[in-house]
């Protein structure tokens, strides 16, 4: 504790700007999440309609991580709409970032005094960050990116956009001293990369950012044997993505149940014959028994023993069409009884507290550098 209080003085002696109140709750509240509270933390973009792929993989863990740790860790779930103009947008940003709101609302969500949703450019420090992290990251360890690599593949000219997502995502976690950033397996060398630049800067110029924690032991707290991969149906090698052109190979939110459950009978599978979770040599059976255990929460191994030993992919195809029609039904009825209002009141709170935290963590960064 003492220990903990020398080290507020040494950050704060000498702060001239945070004499002024609300800097000073924010600084206070900042303090606090290092010390006593941890963040976990995450955005999902609202270009369209969802996946179930960013639902199982991504909102379904953050709703229940959410609503097991609210009363002691901070929540914030953000969109993050800078995020989303590094490519087209199906329909109108503004309503698509209501909607995936509402998505985390009928995924169950506990709204409490800790719970904080937020747009990213609603909060100016997201991009004042951004840039300044741009002058600690390396153009090396940016250009290793997958995703980088992945979306300017065959891209004559590629957005600096793209190239500096990553970036950008740094400052979105390490704004809020997160600890836990509950995403798909596919954004786990961002968290790597955002840890990476985190210890250069605070070696540097000491303790500033909470590191978030190391992806086995993200993996361990989404209490997911591994990252969750949900893949294309048709080929099941790929992530499931909103951006492939096929329809039968993903299933969107807003689906007809009817239509969704006629999608995982026509998925891909092998010719093997036998009913096995391994991803490498069957992927497209592995995908079902992983969608099966998402939606139906309960741990993939159960799903896998009672599977074991069987041989007809058509009853294990029946039974997952089922569980994701159901589960569709059920999501879509809730989504009618959010209001937009409902939304736009919490996002209102959510700016109010999180324009003063990132305020708060952004002054020190600029103290570092000699801004202020
Ligand atoms: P986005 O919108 O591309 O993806 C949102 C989340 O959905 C997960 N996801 C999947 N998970 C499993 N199987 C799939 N097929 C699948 N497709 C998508 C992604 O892993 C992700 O968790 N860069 C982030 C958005 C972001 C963010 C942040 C997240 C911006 N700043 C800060 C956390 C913290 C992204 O991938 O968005």
């Amino acid at each position: 504790m003492c220990g903990a209080l020398a080290h507020l003085v040494e950050r704060f002696h000498g702060m001239e700007e945070v004499r002024s109140s609300s800097l000073l709750r924010s600084t206070i509240i900042n303090l606090m999440v290092d010390f006593y509270m941890k963040t976990i933390l995450t955005g999902i973009r609202s270009n369209s309609v969802l996946t179930l792929g960013n639902y199982l993989g991504a909102l379904l863990p953050m709703v229940r991580l959410a609503n097991k740790h609210s009363k002691d860790s901070q929540i914030n779930i953000f969109v993050p709409d800078l995020h989303s103009i590094i490519s087209d947008v199906d329909g109108d940003l503004r309503e698509n970032i209501i909607r995936t709101i509402k998505y985390y609302l009928a995924a169950g969500l506990e709204i409490n005094e800790n719970v904080h949703i937020y747009r990213q450019s609603y909060v100016p420090a997201h991009s004042e960050l951004c840039w300044i992290l741009n002058c600690v990251a390396t153009m090396g360890e940016t250009s290793r990116m997958t995703q980088y690599k992945e979306k300017s593949k065959g891209q004559e000219s590629c957005n600096v956009g793209i190239f500096d997502y990553p970036i950008l995502m740094a400052a979105d976690i390490l704004l809020y001293s997160a600890t836990y950033v509950p995403i798909g397996e596919d954004q786990f060398q961002h968290i790597e990369l955002t840890r990476n630049i985190a210890m250069r800067f605070n070696h540097k110029f000491g303790e500033i950012f909470t590191v978030p924690a190391k992806t086995a032991d993200q993996v361990k707290f989404m209490e997911v044997s591994d990252g969750i991969r949900i893949r294309d149906l048709l080929n099941p090698e790929k992530k499931m993505s909103k951006s492939t052109k096929a329809e039968n190979s993903k299933i969107m939110l807003d689906d007809d149940p009817a239509k969704a459950a006629k999608k995982i009978m026509s998925a891909t599978t092998d010719s093997l014959g036998k009913v096995k979770f391994d991803m490498f040599n069957q992927p497209g059976v592995s995908n079902l028994l992983q969608i099966e255990a998402l939606v139906n929460d309960v741990p993939l191994q159960d799903v896998v023993s009672a599977w074991a030993g069987t041989t007809r992919y058509g009853d294990l195809k029946s039974k997952v069409a089922e569980s994701v029609s159901k589960m569709l039904v059920d999501f879509q009825a809730k989504m009618t009884e959010i209001s937009d209002k409902q939304v736009c009141e919490l996002l209102e709170k959510g700016e109010k507290y999180a324009n003063g935290v990132a305020n708060a963590k952004l002054l020190e960064v600029q103290r570092a550098f000699h801004l202020r």
